[in-house]
């Protein structure tokens, strides 16, 4: 049976640590970490992220702001907003939660937003230093940056020798995890839904990360014996045995069976959820060292 990787721990010790530097960093310059969280419109999946964001961030002892636009809000407003926000010197970091409404251009938000204060590290020059393996100055997305975390604790920082199979890649989560796998020295493979035998190449896994968004789409049986499996999935499904109505939250590997091969695995809920948003209160703190000088 599996080693359960606790994220919710591991994400706990990384905000008691974000708390306490946040708190040297007030005493030594008085600047107090700033985070600003905007949402769009009334997704009750983006309402409970951001929720959860913002008061992280004031658990670090940050300051906190959220901006909660109406779904109509022009696409104008909204840059608005951004160069503000841009210009705030107290704002250190500013997250604008996806998805966003049909009617605005997400790419065009996201480049937006000045990349010292790009803490979801989604704008060009920070893609581009990640791309590049320049990691000291870029802000690194915060789910897969969670995740290395996670791989961290099972194989050490290097990866050496060890093949990495990533199904999926997003902007968001695949391509930026290859890239930190390979920055670690893994050998690494983004499978997709054009991918050829799908379950053969996650059987090379060492290291399996699945970040599709369809539930429970990985077997256990494509699970290397003694493989990490890291399952970034938060897929809410029906469940009716719960009683009507009723749902239940998944990821994308099919948990029981997969931690039957696997040496370590990440749970849903309770992996690499919680170390998404201890990610960002890192990142917030790192942008306000930065400003600090
Ligand atoms: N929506 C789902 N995941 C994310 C994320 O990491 N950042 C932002 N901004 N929106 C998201």
């Amino acid at each position: 049976m599996a080693e359960i990787i606790d994220g919710k721990r591991a994400g706990e010790d990384v905000a008691a640590k974000v708390a306490k530097a946040s708190a040297e960093l007030v005493d030594r310059t008085g600047v107090k970490p700033g985070l600003a969280v905007v949402i769009v419109g009334e997704d009750p999946a983006s309402q409970v992220y951001v929720a959860s964001k913002s008061r992280k961030a004031r658990e670090c002892g940050f300051h906190s702001v959220q901006h909660t636009l109406a779904e109509d809000t022009p696409e104008a407003e909204l840059l608005a907003l951004i160069d503000t926000l841009n210009a705030d010197a107290a704002i250190h970091g500013i997250l604008v939660q996806l998805p966003l409404p049909a009617h605005i251009d997400s790419g065009k938000v996201i480049q937006a937003i000045s990349p010292d204060k790009d803490v979801d590290g989604f704008h060009f020059i920070n893609v581009g230093k990640l791309g590049a393996g320049v990691l000291d100055t870029a802000f690194v997305p915060c789910t897969p940056a969670g995740s290395m975390l996670l791989i961290e604790r099972i194989h050490g920082r290097d990866l050496s020798g060890l093949n990495a199979v990533v199904v999926g890649r997003s902007n968001i989560v695949g391509k930026p995890m290859a890239n930190l796998l390979l920055a670690a020295n893994a050998t690494v493979t983004i499978a997709h839904s054009r991918t050829k035998d799908l379950p053969a190449l996650c059987r090379t896994a060492d290291i399996l990360v699945a970040a599709v968004g369809r539930p429970e789409m990985v077997k256990g049986d494509w699970v290397k014996e003694g493989a990490t499996v890291v399952d970034v999935g938060i897929n809410r499904i029906p469940a009716p045995e719960k009683g009507e109505g009723k749902s239940r939250l998944v990821g994308d590997v099919e948990f029981a069976s997969a931690a039957q091969r696997a040496g370590a695995i990440t749970p849903v809920p309770g992996g690499v959820g919680p170390m998404t948003i201890a990610m960002l209160m890192a990142n917030t703190l790192v942008s306000a060292c930065r400003s600090a000088g």
